[in-house]
């Protein structure tokens, strides 16, 4: 049993314990090390007993469960080990235990067996994914799982998780709307608590912004969330969108589709990273009708009714809400804590800064056509909604948009 009382083996306990313990204190003092050189992007030659403790008692407590084989204690269980191996594993990377350009196949047989064999069984990707960090991340007496006990790693999990379940408590009503319809006389509850919604994501991210520190989320959290080697296959790192929500508002609103290839490439690349719930919402989702094309087909014959006004405002607001996200997350956050640190880094730590593995100014490029797509700005290379939702804002009548 676990401390909740759930089954588990004496094995998984053995070696969550040491994920809450041991494990942070090994990563800690690595990076308390790090941290003291002059150049603090170097791992090299930097802590080497801790590192080779870190792998012998981690490879230890796996040994053990791989030879246990699949006891079957349900998703829940089988869920957490994975992401307990993964955090491993990852914190194998963080240290250059392990580094994927040097290898062809991931010297962590033992964790990576276990983890294809997890990872297949319950249909997720087989490393550590965001959801094992944030919303399925449990406490216990205060405390989550988490790589180190630096406050800067905490500050960014904790606005991490808000953030994420912001973004769901506005998926949710959106979902729920479908039913309804956009003229029904409770439309507008829902799409009140979907603008409340996006705006508590901005007060998060806003708060998130103004309290972690650059140098500190760089040198010491980043890199625990780099793509490692499972088996023989790479796998891109875990960041904060690999739940279904945020697509979820994107295309029921209307401001991004399914059909448009960068788009779809992108979901498709991420459904292995989500929660198999979260798989599912997506791809009911992809087949949904968005709002944006009912509230165009409705004005014709509608616009001056009062559900419409009413509704229309309600509406563009919560895509405005959601639009203003995307800017912060792209100008703020990954400007300040990614962009700019990453242009003073020495040039030789340079090609492993991002989670998704592309060149950097790639990354920043496809975030800034998703920033746009959001916001419905003006573009000419891309499809946006630019001009639906300018012909929108005009039938509004002024008290509606007041
Ligand atoms: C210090 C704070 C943050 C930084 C530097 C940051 C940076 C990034 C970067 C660079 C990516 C691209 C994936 C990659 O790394 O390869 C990304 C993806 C994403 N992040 Fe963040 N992020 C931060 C916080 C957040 C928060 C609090 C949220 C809210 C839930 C969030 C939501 C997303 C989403 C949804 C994606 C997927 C791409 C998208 O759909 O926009 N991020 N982030």
């Amino acid at each position: 049993m676990d401390f909740e009382g759930r089954q588990v083996t004496p094995n998984s306990n053995a070696f969550d314990h040491w994920i809450r313990s041991r494990f942070v204190e090994l990563n800690t003092a690595l990076e308390t090390l790090y941290w003291q050189q002059q150049d603090r992007g170097n791992v090299d030659g930097v802590g080497d007993e801790l590192k080779q403790t870190l792998l012998q008692e981690g490879n230890a407590l796996i040994a053990a469960l791989l030879a246990e084989g699949n006891t079957d204690e349900g998703f829940d269980s089988a869920f957490d080990l994975l992401g307990n191996v993964g955090l491993f594993m990852a914190a194998c990377r963080r240290h250059d235990i392990t580094e994927p350009s040097r290898e062809t196949v991931s010297p962590l047989r033992d964790a990576s067996a276990l983890a294809m064999h997890i990872g297949a069984s319950i249909g997720v990707t087989p490393r550590f994914a965001t959801a094992h960090l944030t919303t399925h991340n449990r406490a216990f007496n205060g405390i989550y799982k988490r790589f180190t006990s630096l406050d800067s790693e905490k500050l960014f999990v904790d606005y991490n998780t808000k953030g994420i379940l912001a973004y769901k408590r506005a998926a949710d009503a959106l979902l729920k709307l479908q039913a309804l319809g956009i003229s029904h006389p409770i439309a507008a509850d829902l799409l009140k608590v979907c603008a409340c919604a996006l705006e508590d994501v901005k007060a998060s991210n806003q708060e998130l912004f103004a309290r972690l520190d650059t140098d500190e989320f760089f040198y010491q959290v980043r890199p625990y969330y780099k793509p490692y080697r499972v088996g023989s296959q790479v796998y891109r790192g875990a960041n904060a969108g690999d739940f279904a929500g945020i697509n979820v508002i994107d295309m029921l609103l209307g401001l991004c589709v399914a059909n448009d290839p960068a788009y779809s490439q992108m979901l498709v690349d991420k459904f292995l990273y989500m929660m198999p719930e979260d798989q599912q919402i997506l791809r009911d989702c992809m087949r949904m009708p968005n709002y944006l094309d009912a509230f165009l087909a409705a004005a014709d014959n509608s616009s001056d009714s009062q559900w419409f006004q009413r509704n229309l405002a309600l509406f563009l607001r919560a895509c405005d809400c959601h639009g203003d996200t995307a800017i912060q997350h792209h100008d703020q956050l990954v400007a300040k804590y990614i962009a700019v640190p990453a242009g003073a880094m020495e040039a030789r730590h340079l090609d492993k800064v991002t989670a998704s593995g592309p060149p950097l100014p790639v990354l920043l490029g496809a975030l800034e056509k998703l920033r746009d797509r959001r916001c419905a700005a003006v573009r000419s290379d891309i499809r946006t909604r630019h001009e639906d939702i300018a012909r929108l804002r005009t039938l509004l009548t002024e008290r509606s948009a007041g």
